[in-house]
Parts: C-alpha cells; structure tokens; sequence
C-alpha cells in the first residue's frame, strides 16, 4: 500500500520499541484488507508520556495507537475515557482518536492471551493457574483468566503489594474463586503465566523457578521478541507444553483495529 497524503496513521507507544511485533502485524493487515493506513513505532519515555499524548490529540489524521511496556498503566490515567474493562484492570493497551480529538482507551491484553491459549486447544476451565506479574498485562490476564472459569488463581509479583492489591480487586468480582498470592515456586500449578517483563533481556532472570517444571505442566509467555525467553527454553528442556507470546497479540489485531476504526474515517 502506497502512503499518500489520505493515508491514517496509527501508532505503537513503547519504550524501548525496538522489539515490537505490532507494526509487521498491523501493516501486513492493513495490505491484506487493502485500508489506506499505517502503523509507526514510537519510542517515548515515561516522563515524557503525558506530552506526547496531549501532542496526539491535534494529531488530526491519527486513528489511534497500541499503548505498551512500559505505559499501559500511565496511559490509562492520560485518556478522556477509557471502557469498563480497562477501568476495572486499570490499565489500557488500545487507545482510540475520536475526530474531536479525545482519547478513549480500552484493554484486549486479557481477551487476546485467553482467545491465544484457546486457539492452542489449551482449555482454562477448572486450571489451578500461577501468575507471575502485577502490571498492565498481568491484571488484565488476570481478569480474563478467572471469567474464563479457571479453578485457582495464585498470584507471585517481586512487589507483593501489588499482587495483593489485584487479588483484592478480583475477590469481589469473584467470591467464590480461589484467589491467593503464590511463592515463586510453581509445583502445584497446570499453568503457569510469565506476565512480567522479564525475558526481554537475554541477561533476565527467570521469574520464577522454572528448574522445579514437570512435563505435565504448560508455560505461557506473554513477550513476543524473542519468541523463546528463558523460561520457555527451561519449560521446552523439562518437556513443558508451552505457548509463545505472539497469538496473544496475533489474536487482537482484529479487535485493534476494528476498535481504533482504523482507516474507517
Ligand atoms: P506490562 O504493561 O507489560 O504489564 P508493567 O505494568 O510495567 O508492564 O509490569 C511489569 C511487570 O514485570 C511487573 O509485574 C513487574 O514487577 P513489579 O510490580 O515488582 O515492578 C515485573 N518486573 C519488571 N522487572 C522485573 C524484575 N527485574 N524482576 C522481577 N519482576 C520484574
């Protein structure tokens, strides 16, 4: 697709951004759906988060941008208004322009990683699952992992504060659910999630202790780049089903761009 002066823009919002799957999925979309629109990487620092997004706001041919590590939560609070889901996970990764100029902000991180994990003929119902991470990605996980149905949710965070806090936040939505912080062992579990950010790095940790896997176990990954972190190498050595980040995100483009009305104005 030619870029001509028609052409929307759409945006990826990340920092670092080197590693984004976004634009190689959204532009290969886009040609395939033939939409005159394209999506731009863009590296902002947190301290300059709040700037930028009142600089997107006159951006008058900008649809919308892909909001990621490290601003999800940031962004939420800088959106007019953001959807019920993003409100009540407390953090965005899909941010449209409306033609006035307001942001409206919305979460698919939980929607995408189940629909990503279902898609893998992995079933969620009645699954003792161990979440690792507290951020943006973990919450909205987190949500989705217990409206999917699972059996037990056990959350491990390096900042237990705020593991805490997501299990008080759940506990009402979800009385019945079992709903408790975890060590960062993970015998026990049928599933365990690395919704951290650790892995991105080759030089990471793992975020939990991987070393005690069991064959019968599965490892989800919500990084993309690279497609096999550490701990997915360990779970693939100890004979781990494992998922790799990118349906997560493979299973949201739709939902993105039909959300920004990318290219429908
Ligand atoms: P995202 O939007 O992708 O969830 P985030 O909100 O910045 O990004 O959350 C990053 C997650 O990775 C958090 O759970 C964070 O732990 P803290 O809450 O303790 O900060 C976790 N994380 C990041 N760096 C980490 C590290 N070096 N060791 C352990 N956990 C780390």
């Amino acid at each position: 697709m030619d870029i001509t002066g028609q052409t929307r823009i759409c945006a990826i919002v990340a920092d670092p951004v080197q590693q984004v799957k976004a634009p190689q999925l959204i532009n290969a979309w886009v040609d395939k759906k033939c939409v005159n629109a394209v999506l731009v990487p863009m590296q902002v620092a947190p301290a300059e988060l709040a700037s930028w997004a009142q600089a997107m706001r006159g951006l008058k041919n900008l649809d919308g941008f892909i909001a990621t590590v490290p601003h999800k939560i940031a962004m939420c609070d800088l959106c007019d208004e953001v959807s019920p889901a993003a409100a009540l996970v407390g953090a965005v990764n899909i941010v449209r322009r409306d033609p006035d100029g307001r942001l409206i902000g919305h979460i698919l991180d939980g929607e995408g990683f189940v629909a990503g994990l279902r898609r893998s003929n992995i079933a969620l119902e009645g699954k003792r699952v161990m979440l690792c991470g507290a951020g943006g990605a973990a919450n909205a996980i987190a949500f989705a992992l217990m409206a999917a149905g699972v059996a037990a949710l056990a959350i491990y965070n390096r900042t237990t504060a705020k593991a805490q806090e997501l299990i008080d936040r759940l506990k009402p939505i979800y009385p019945s659910g079992e709903l408790t912080l975890a060590t960062d062992s993970p015998v026990g579990f049928d599933l365990i999630v690395n919704a951290t950010s650790l892995g991105m790095s080759e030089t990471d940790p793992l975020p939990f202790r991987a070393y005690q896997l069991v064959a019968t176990q599965i490892v989800a990954e919500i990084i993309m780049k690279p497609a096999l972190t550490p701990v997915l190498a360990v779970a693939q050595e100890k004979g781990c089903t494992v998922q790799f980040g990118l349906p997560m995100l493979e299973c949201q483009i739709d939902l993105m761009a039909d959300f920004m009305r990318l290219g429908q104005r």
